[in-house]
């Protein structure tokens, strides 16, 4: 018999999450103070972060402890399995061999909760009472809810309003889970305002919404901020995935020639990938291939530049691939690859040229997710499908030239929620929105200066 699901057992769960910034053959640049453009030091970050996040985010350890209480929540799901993905494979009658971790088995269904639960064990811990956040296709939202609610803290999330709209059902989880999730712009901040006022049907982005959720935290004392993505910490709560991952492959007897993930802050991927990262620079001829969508090509498509994380310009400055900060993407279904900037340690490996990206339309994603379910059995979300059409692709290549990869992809998590998405590709409604050039150039005049 032939194993589909390669398991760990719950003893074999990582208790240490692995920091890359050990392990850099470089110097990462720094994060800029958005009024003095000097690099930031803790106590800049204490109005929105608990300290130990802020310490985790400039620590250059290694390896970093999770505390027992937040190993007991991972224990609800983790460790989760490693598929090897062999219907697809002869579906697609490729020679390549095809793995990916499922992160989708989180009560919120996807990877979010690896550091959603962290982000509130250490702010509970810190006598925090209330926590805001922004998200996206609403996986993030519902995930810090769900976090919250297990450490008993106040959480309120201003949703994406094009997401809000499609995607009701995210909302009516974090509510299950006690929090309070809000359309963005909303008029319950001056960001928010400000933006409704120049534009009262905004689809709204990702932008907009972090800095609401920023605002509302620096302006109430027992209120912190969350990141879902893109900073330092959040990368490293994630690579409880990577880290089991590889154990995964070592028990199936294989070893990756193409890692496979979908970005949009750069979270799930970057912490599937980090824990591989130092065998590449090690001399692994190892391809680490980024998915990103074409209506909104931060790798592919823009500058390396200082920018803000937010539209309203109350973030640090971080040096990233960005669209500027001031971007609203078209609409896909994607909405938690909508973002206008990238973390910036992968930002830093791709300028080092040891990370790859692909940009691809919605129509061809969404053909490939349909062909992995029609066959694995999985629905996946929107910004999943981006890795599976990568990693769909690339066994395709394997068949033309008859070479055996074995190509692994971090499935972040189930479409369950976004079945709208998938209803408008079968009545032929779903469309490909063309590369948004002058829109992009538009925002690339709003860098700040640096
Ligand atoms: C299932 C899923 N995958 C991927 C992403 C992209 O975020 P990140 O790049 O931080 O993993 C999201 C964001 O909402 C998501 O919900």
């Amino acid at each position: 018999m032939q194993a589909t699901k390669i398991q760990l057992d719950e003893k074999q769960m990582p208790t240490q999450w692995y920091n890359i910034l050990a392990d850099l053959p470089f110097q990462m640049p720094p994060v800029l103070h958005p009024a003095t453009g000097k690099p930031v030091v803790p106590d800049d970050l204490a109005p929105i972060f608990p300290m130990e996040l802020i310490k985790q985010e400039m620590s250059p350890e290694r390896w970093i402890d999770i505390p027992e209480e937040v190993q007991d929540v991972y224990r609800l799901w983790r460790p989760t399995p490693l598929y090897r993905a062999r219907r697809w494979e002869k579906a697609l009658d490729t020679p390549a061999k095809i793995y990916y971790k499922w992160e989708g088995v989180s009560p919120p269904g996807s990877h979010k909760p690896n550091t959603a639960v962290a982000q509130a064990y250490f702010n509970k811990q810190e006598g925090v009472k209330r926590i805001t956040t922004e998200t996206g296709a609403g996986q993030w939202g519902s995930a810090l809810a769900f976090g919250c609610d297990l450490f008993g803290i106040e959480c309120k999330v201003y949703m994406v309003r094009v997401s809000y709209e499609q995607k009701p059902y995210r909302r009516i989880m974090m509510e299950t889970w006690g929090a309070k999730c809000v359309p963005s712009p909303s008029p319950d901040t001056k960001a928010g305002q400000a933006v409704l006022a120049q534009d009262p049907d905004t689809p709204g982005s990702l932008g907009i919404a972090i800095s609401e959720a920023v605002e509302d935290a620096a302006t109430h004392d027992d209120t912190k901020y969350s990141l879902g993505s893109v900073l330092n910490h959040v990368l490293l709560h994630q690579t409880v995935v990577g880290l089991e991952a590889k154990k995964q492959l070592e028990i199936a007897g294989d070893y990756p020639d193409i890692l496979v993930g979908c970005i949009g802050g750069g979270s799930n991927f970057a912490g599937f990938f980090l824990p591989f990262v130092k065998d590449k620079l090690d001399g692994k001829p190892l391809r680490i291939i980024c998915a990103e969508p074409q209506a909104c090509p931060t790798l592919t498509k823009a500058p390396y530049a200082y920018d803000f994380g937010d539209v309203a310009g109350l973030t640090p400055l971080l040096k990233m691939y960005t669209l500027g900060h001031t971007f609203v993407p078209p609409p896909i279904h994607a909405g938690g690859l909508r973002y206008h900037g990238m973390a910036p340690i992968i930002c830093a490996l791709y300028n080092h040229k040891i990370i790859e990206a692909v940009a691809l339309h919605q129509m061809a994603v969404f053909d490939a997710a349909i062909s992995f379910a029609r066959t694995e059995g999985f629905i996946v979300a929107p910004e999943t499908a981006h890795a599976v059409k990568v990693v769909m692709d690339e066994a395709l290549k394997c068949k033309e030239s008859g070479e055996a990869k074995t190509i692994v992809f971090n499935n972040s998590g189930h479409g369950h929620f976004d079945l709208a998405a998938y209803e408008a590709y079968f009545a032929g409604k779903l469309k490909d929105y063309t590369y948004p050039e002058e829109k992009i150039k538009e925002a690339l005049k709003d860098l700040p200066k640096v």
